[in-house]
């Protein structure tokens, strides 16, 4: 399904076609087709429910970065803190300490949500099927609630394939991709059995992607944040409108920004190795950002990616 209501101001396209990556959208309160905030609460954080009707965390940890015993103790801890959801990639390199930390967070597996990537080197039926069973071997898991297709390189087809039939043999529970733009996602959508329940995205205060929310929820596709705090980038922490409505609400930058993203309909996994940032990060549920803040936050969008190294 084309979205014809592309934001071109975004650049999303131009960016979209040489990064051949991420699209990713969600504008205010709109969900589409997707059941956001649909009831069940796992530990404090709420469900959407996707696509396909697995219910996935709103609000999830990042590990991009973290390595060894620090990764281990921080999913673990993570996991203490209340967080479900846990999103890690093969392209990490850390899905054997990230594996330990859940391990030690000591809950049960059911009342977790694992998400892992498949990296481009290892595109393509045969290779896929391979690189899933190593990171599940890394993880020591036996299925996974999401596997993605990291970005839209190599043989995108061949990797649908082999993520469709561990879907359907539940080792699996949703599968979907990353930085997809909307053609590419078309391409996907028209060729697949199992429609993709999620795109995640770089989305954050600077680079909204207003028009590609629209387009991805118009697809019935749920959207996902990368770098929601876009890494501190672009003096997030301190910039002086988003500490002002902070300031209104008793909340730090970080709570405004997580709180928008979660008001956009849009699932955000914020990573951190600073204890109390984790928790902090976790404290957006008690309060609500009304349309003058939105409207403040939105003109934050300078409709430029805060990665240019990675398009
Ligand atoms: N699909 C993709 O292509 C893709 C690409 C990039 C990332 N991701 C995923 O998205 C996740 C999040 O993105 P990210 O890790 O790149 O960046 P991020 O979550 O936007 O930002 C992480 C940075 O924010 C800081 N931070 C976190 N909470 C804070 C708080 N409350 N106050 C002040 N600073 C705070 C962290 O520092 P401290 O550690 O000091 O708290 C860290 O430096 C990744 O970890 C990864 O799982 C996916």
């Amino acid at each position: 399904m084309m979205n014809t209501n592309i934001d071109r101001k975004t650049g999303t396209i131009s960016r979209r076609a040489v990064l051949k990556g991420g699209a990713l959208v969600g504008t205010a309160f709109a969900l589409g087709r997707v059941g956001w905030a649909s009831a069940n609460k796992q530990a404090s954080i709420p469900n959407v429910r996707l696509g396909n009707g697995v219910m996935m965390p709103v609000l999830g940890f990042g590990t991009f970065t973290l390595k060894g015993d620090v990764c281990t103790e921080s999913v673990a801890d993570a996991i203490t803190a209340g967080y479900r959801l846990i999103d890690t990639a093969t392209v990490y390199q850390n899905e054997e300490a990230v594996g330990a930390g859940i391990k030690k967070g000591g809950i049960d597996r059911k009342s977790l949500f694992v998400t892992s990537k498949i990296w481009v080197d290892d595109s393509g039926y045969e290779r896929a099927k391979k690189a899933f069973q190593t990171t599940l071997d890394q993880l020591q898991l036996e299925y996974l609630d999401l596997y993605l297709i990291h970005r839209p390189h190599g043989d995108v087809q061949g990797s649908w394939r082999a993520m469709e039939e561990l879907n359907a043999a539940g080792k699996i529970k949703a599968i979907g991709v990353s930085n997809f733009d909307q053609a590419q996602l078309a391409s996907l959508m028209a060729g697949a059995k199992t429609k993709p329940v999620i795109n995640q995205l770089e989305i954050n205060p600077f680079f909204q992607e207003t028009g590609e929310l629209q387009t991805v929820r118009a697809a019935g596709v749920q959207p996902q944040a990368w770098a929601p705090f876009a890494e501190g980038r672009n003096g997030v922490f301190k910039n002086p409108v988003l500490e002002q409505i902070g300031k209104k609400h008793g909340k730090t930058v970080a709570q405004v920004v997580l709180r928008w993203h979660h008001q956009r309909g849009v699932i955000a996994i914020p990573r951190s190795s600073n204890p109390e940032h984790r928790r902090e990060n976790l404290a957006i549920f008690d309060f609500s950002l009304d349309a003058e803040d939105m409207g403040k936050i939105s003109a934050l969008n300078v409709h430029r990616s805060q990665f240019p190294e990675w398009t």
